[in-house]
């Protein structure tokens, strides 16, 4: 007993000493943090999920660091801090406007292993076995995050082992866990145990508590093979073998030659302007956001949105039903783009969406049985991160593990959780997805494909300069939850915060059903309901970030009050 109260005065005196040693480095404390919902500042910004990642990408902006260092740095410490959804076994999406004027958009989707098949989930009477495509190993896809973070790097200004270090560090000497944490590990600890031959560290005895320090040994050894091998040290030898052997383990179909073969790909990013003043840049397929996102824009674009007001009945209807037709289309038209002719020029064109609203009636809700996807001849646990330095780069990143930590299985001996992103492939046409999202053809599983996506990492240039960078979590909601921001900011002129912190709604087609947010206007949902909409009050929409560059230099930066979201800068 003696013995045990010493060791413990012992750690809250080690802890201590490091807490104040880190304290007059200025780099994150991991025992003691808070979380800013927003901040002002001049130089640099960062904003992510957690605290301790965003103060992490600050820390590195303050070392001479740029936008696109933050950002990396941010990420790999959110695969550290934020298992739920930051990762190494995941995918990802970056969006970046750099300062001499180059516009990026990096896909590290992840992506059907190479025995993978469109059939894959369906048991022998050919019914869709969603339990496979989203739990366990057959639920992954080939990790693309590490393999992103190497392609960023050409644009990063400081060697890659000062980005990946305070990850190492948070994972090796551990770090206190938010209430939300201990909540969600609590929550998960009986897929842990079913999913995994070997139990992972988030696995306890007892109760998970806010202020327990998380240590992750064997993430701590894989960050370092990475640090020393580049994409190697991941994608080939140990973290490898170790990742095949969790494969047969629990019959999962990934193999060393798919880890080998995975490649993140540059694409050109989405371009397209918002009325004169505004040029939003995004990311293409395979984000859906790519098109929806541009379609949306557009078919608002020339309504008097403003004088509806936010929230009103007619505003809501009218968005809503732009959210319906653009979903529409999402659920025939839209897949991997490398495999499935899609035809995107016109699925954003002027004329073809003039064609498209001609459903929409003022005072009367559309039907999802009626109105179908436009005729042309012939996701929920993610997370999102924003960037900005001094020089005018601006880096907006939204990464995957797909559910809630992912397909729950850790890699047994790297420490990492595997993603269940399969399940964002349409895994029998018809049949939903874990979002509700249903598809077909342009997105069935073939080997070596990406799934469709909704992460929307998107910047907004105001006379060429970022103005705007944002993005957010939330699976299908993702798309929405970026077009209400951007209308709540550019249309009704909304502060960042208030645009950030408002209730959401949603609409994806199918359901024929709006979603909203607790705090949802009462009587703009009874008047909503009147006109024959079907509304339902759901879990809170995305985690949205924010930072928004004024003419002169000024930064705000907002982390969304829905999570452990924070905002730093300096
Ligand atoms: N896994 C969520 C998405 O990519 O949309």
């Amino acid at each position: 007993m003696a013995q045990k109260f010493c060791l413990s005065i012992m750690f809250v005196f080690s802890s201590v000493i490091l807490s104040l040693q880190l304290h007059a480095q200025s780099v994150p404390n991991p025992y003691h943090y808070v979380s800013h919902k927003k901040i002002d500042c001049k130089h640099g910004a960062v904003v992510s999920a957690h605290p301790l990642a965003s103060q992490v990408g600050v820390s590195v902006l303050k070392k001479g660091g740029n936008a696109v260092d933050a950002a990396i740095a941010t990420q790999l410490a959110l695969a550290v801090v934020y298992p739920g959804a930051g990762n190494l076994g995941g995918g990802g999406f970056m969006v970046a406007c750099l300062s001499g004027g180059k516009k990026i958009a990096l896909d590290y989707r992840e992506k059907a292993p190479a025995a993978a098949s469109k059939d894959m989930y369906l048991d022998a009477k050919g019914d869709a076995q969603p339990n496979l495509s989203q739990n366990g190993h057959l639920a992954s896809g080939v990790p693309g995050t590490v393999a992103g973070i190497f392609a960023a790097l050409k644009y990063c200004r400081l060697p890659f082992k000062k980005l990946i270090q305070p990850a190492i560090d948070l994972a090796e000497k551990g770090f206190v866990i938010t209430a939300a944490e201990a909540r969600s590990l609590n929550e998960t600890q009986e897929d842990f145990k079913k999913y995994n031959t070997v139990m992972p560290v988030f696995v306890k005895g007892s109760a998970w508590k806010a202020g327990d320090t998380l240590i992750q040994k064997d993430l701590a050894k894989t960050l370092k093979m990475i640090r020393d091998s580049g994409a190697k040290g991941f994608y080939e030898g140990e973290t490898a073998r170790l990742i095949v052997e969790e494969m047969q383990r629990g019959k999962g179909i990934i193999t060393y030659e798919d880890l080998k073969n995975y490649a993140a790909k540059e694409r050109d990013p989405v371009v397209v302007n918002y009325k004169s003043d505004y040029t939003i840049v995004t990311m293409p397929l395979p984000s859906s956001g790519g098109v929806l996102l541009p379609q949306m824009m557009r078919m608002i674009e020339d309504q008097p949105i403003k004088s509806y007001g936010f929230q009103s009945v007619q505003s809501v209807h009218l968005m809503t039903e732009i959210e319906r037709l653009a979903y529409a289309d999402r659920a025939k038209y839209l897949g991997d783009k490398d495999f499935f002719k899609v035809p995107t020029k016109t699925l954003i064109s002027y004329p073809y969406l003039y064609h498209r609203m001609e459903s929409y009636k003022p005072n009367v809700a559309g039907k999802s049985e009626i109105i179908g996807a436009g005729s042309i001849p012939e996701s929920e646990e993610t997370t999102h991160l924003n960037a900005c330095d001094s020089d005018g780069n601006a880096v907006s990143i939204t990464t995957t593990l797909n559910g809630e930590y992912g397909s729950r299985t850790v890699v047994a001996g790297a420490g990492f959780l595997l993603n269940n992103e399969m399940d964002d492939f349409s895994i029998k046409p018809g049949v939903a997805n874990m979002y509700g999202a249903i598809g077909g053809d342009a997105n069935a599983i073939a080997p070596g494909k990406r799934m469709l996506s909704s992460m929307s990492p998107t910047i907004v240039l105001k006379d060429g300069k970022p103005y705007l960078i944002l993005g957010t979590p939330g699976g299908t909601t993702i798309i929405t939850s970026v077009f209400q921001t951007l209308v709540n900011i550019l249309e009704f002129k909304m502060t960042v915060q208030d645009a950030v912190f408002k209730p959401k709604f949603h609409h994806q087609w199918q359901p024929d059903v709006i979603y909203v947010e607790k705090d949802f206007p009462q009587n703009v949902r009874t008047q909503l309901q009147q006109m024959g909409y079907t509304i339902q009050q759901r879990e809170p929409i995305g985690r949205t970030e924010v930072i928004k560059i004024s003419e002169e230099g000024n930064i705000e930066a907002v982390g969304d009050k829905r999570g452990d979201d924070s905002a730093e800068g300096y």
